[in-house]
């Protein structure tokens, strides 16, 4: 099965961390967030996934020079103008002439793909979209149904207190390629505000399913934060990282870390490969990246310490991301 995968967006929320690294590589305990999604459409089989490119492209095909991700291969098609979400899917989707599955790029989930893609089929729907709860529905697309799955309306961010349902767009769908055929070529459309609500016009083709599992769109600082949270306690059903040891509940501590034996660490936390941690610091609820360094005596309380970045003696930080290797040390003592 192949994916499409749309990560053209700028990422405005998340700047500046989104200036210099678009926002499907920024880390999520460690992992570029979008090595963590191409793994869970890994494990369901997706063997080729188009990456949809518009913001800052080259990024991409850096960290993925060899066009790979494990066994899936990665086609990656650049938008030279914004073409909104249905436009970059219809471009990036050109030739291929199957059903796709396709997800916005930065969704945190575990949806059981297999189970959506059978709910698709069994309904013989056009078009199936996933949904997640949330409590305020009016940041998201609102999408209530009947009891069988079908769509009774899309309605993209409404205003506050008039959405009709706590049950909203978790940005993955499966495309039959009658709806690609539908998308008009080479325009800025919005699935949400066009693709969608248009296709309503002709009842039986769009269905949606609910989806009680993890879910979690990062583009917001404190969803970014949550996120890694989330992960660290196991709410992905795996260990934050592949190489990361539990050394006691919730203290994951990856290979080649330095943790003085003063310093104390309250999980939970991750500490990168090659990290330090100096004498007498605390390190509480927080991710240190690879090579990441806290002072003696600095305080880490639910914060991200990104690749490199670094914290001088004695300074603390509280709910803040460094971006990568950014050195912080106001007193001047590191
Ligand atoms: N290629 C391409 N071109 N990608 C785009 C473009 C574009 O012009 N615009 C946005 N994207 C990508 C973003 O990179 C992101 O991965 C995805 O499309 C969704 O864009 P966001 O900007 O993150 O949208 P949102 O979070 O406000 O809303 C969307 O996601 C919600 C779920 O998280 C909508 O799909 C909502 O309906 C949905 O509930
Ligand atoms: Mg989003």
């Amino acid at each position: 099965m192949k994916a499409v995968v749309l990560v053209g967006g700028a990422g405005t929320r998340l700047r500046p961390l989104t200036f210099s690294t678009p926002k499907p590589l920024l880390p999520i305990a460690n992992i570029p967030f979008l090595e963590r999604q191409l793994h869970w459409l890994a494990g369901y089989g997706v063997d080729e996934a188009v990456l949809s490119l518009g913001y800052l492209p080259e990024a991409f095909l850096e960290h993925f020079s060899d066009e790979r991700f494990g066994d899936m291969k990665l086609r990656f098609v650049i938008e030279h103008e914004p073409l909104g979400t249905a436009g970059g899917i219809r471009f990036a989707a050109e030739g291929i002439n199957e059903r796709l599955v396709v997800c916005n790029g930065d969704v945190l989930t575990d949806l059981d793909l297999a189970e959506f893609v059978t709910f698709h089929e069994a309904r013989g729907a056009s078009a199936t979209i996933s949904l997640a709860r949330v409590e305020n529905p009016s940041a998201f697309g609102v999408v209530p149904t009947r009891s069988d799955g079908e769509v009774i309306a899309f309605v993209e961010k409404p205003p506050r207190d008039q959405a009709p349902t706590n049950w909203i767009n978790a940005g993955t769908y499966v495309l039959e390629p009658s709806v690609l055929s539908s998308i008009p070529p080479r325009l800025n459309v919005s699935i949400e505000r066009e693709t969608f609500p248009r296709m309503l016009e002709h009842p039986g083709q769009l269905y949606a399913m609910r989806s009680e599992g993890y879910w979690l769109d990062i583009g917001t600082p404190e969803k970014y934060f949550d996120a890694h949270l989330d992960v660290l306690a196991g709410q992905l059903g795996l260990p934050p990282t592949p190489t990361a040891k539990e050394q006691s509940p919730g203290v994951w501590v990856e290979p080649g870390a330095v943790v003085e034996d003063s310093a104390t660490l309250e999980g939970p936390v991750l500490i990168g490969a090659g990290a330090r941690v100096g004498a007498g610091a605390v390190v509480r609820r927080s991710v240190l990246g690879a090579g990441a360094v806290v002072g003696a005596g600095a305080i880490v309380h639910e914060s991200v310490l990104l690749e490199g970045a670094r914290l001088g003696d004695r300074e603390s930080l509280d709910r803040v991301v460094l971006g990568d290797d950014v050195r912080l040390d106001v007193g001047g003592a590191a």
